[in-house]
């Protein structure tokens, strides 16, 4: 063997080929990038249910959690999933951060980058601020949400969840119920769900429809009893008052006209499912009922997924 030959390492085919550096959205992503997390989330569901445990790809990483909003489900999450690949986790702590001596957040995320961090994992209420900060760190960005922009590891974990019931995504049909106007979950599924092949209905008042969908072809409607037949998944979004200028709803008459109960979930079929991101509200967008039947709701897989995703998401981006 010559010495060229020597140096020449064989390839290693082991790892899935992802071409991006960051997790800022789904809209950048390709079908098969998509079709990649969620292999490798599928096998890290399956290790889990035979009782296995992963290798620690993230083994001597340390991610950074910057979460600018309340979170309990999307912060947990990522860090279970970092430590489930071995990495050590830093939840910086906003109430306790410099933001409120009057530091700039690009000032505090320098300081952050300068301490070299694996990967920052942010969640920001301005529009784009994961870009922002990937365009001005040294290390892989995770979006863990922005404004209402996109919240990419939610659609992932959902589209996990669908595809683990229905056995696929191409053909589905589901239909996105509630504020999709200030929803980043709402708008990363929407982007994901078309690009695999699904189609998207929207049914909410007409306050809390966009104006114009993120993706083109998407059919919007007002009421159930129009948007529902036919659905294989009916996906629930909180209305984000958080997010509204004034009041938009009454939420008696919302769930009234948009609250899920089996009646309702029926008009999409006798087998449709009901997914819903979390935090859902009892009594304005579920009823007792409906949120307790663990068979056509899957709310519980979908927070199991949501590590998996992540898993999958930051072996991709960080591991190795
Ligand atoms: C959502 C969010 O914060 O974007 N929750 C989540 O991440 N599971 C949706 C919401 O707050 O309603």
């Amino acid at each position: 063997m010559t010495l060229a030959m020597e140096l020449i390492k064989p390839m290693d085919t082991s790892r899935p080929v992802f071409p991006h550096k960051h997790l800022t959205g789904i809209a950048p992503l390709a079908a098969d990038d998509i079709t990649t997390i969620l292999n490798i989330a599928q096998d890290y569901a399956n290790m889990t249910a035979e009782g296995g445990r992963p290798e620690r790809t993230l083994k001597g990483k340390v991610i950074l959690n910057l979460f600018f909003e309340d979170s309990t489900r999307t912060r947990t999450s990522f860090e279970m999933a970092s430590k489930r690949l071995g990495a050590e986790v830093i939840n910086w702590n906003m109430k306790t951060s410099s933001i409120n001596k009057g530091e700039t957040f690009m000032d505090t995320v320098r300081t952050l980058d300068a301490m070299h961090p694996d990967a920052i994992v942010i969640r920001h209420s301005e529009y784009g601020a994961p870009d922002y900060v990937a365009k001005r760190v040294s290390c892989p960005v995770l979006n863990a949400g922005d404004s209402w922009r996109e919240h990419p590891t939610q659609a992932l974990l959902d589209a996990l969840t669908l595809r683990q019931y229905f056995g696929k995504l191409d053909g589905l049909t589901v239909a996105i119920v509630g504020d999709i106007a200030h929803s980043r979950v709402a708008a990363s599924n929407m982007h994901l769900l078309t690009k695999m092949g699904a189609t998207v209905r929207l049914v909410a008042p007409p306050v809390l429809l966009p104006e114009k969908a993120p993706v083109d072809g998407i059919a919007m409607f007002t009421s159930l009893a129009e948007g529902l037949p036919g659905a294989d998944a009916v996906m629930t979004i909180r209305p984000q008052k958080e997010r509204m200028d004034d009041a938009l709803i009454e939420d008696a008459s919302y769930f009234h006209d948009y609250g899920m109960t089996h009646e309702k979930l029926n008009l999409a079929g006798p087998d449709a499912v009901l997914l819903d991101p979390g935090p859902f509200l009892r009594g304005l967008m579920i009823d007792d009922d409906m949120a307790d039947d663990k068979t056509r709701f899957l709310y519980d897989r979908q927070v199991s997924n949501g590590v998996f995703a992540r898993m999958a998401a930051l072996d991709l981006l960080v591991g190795g």
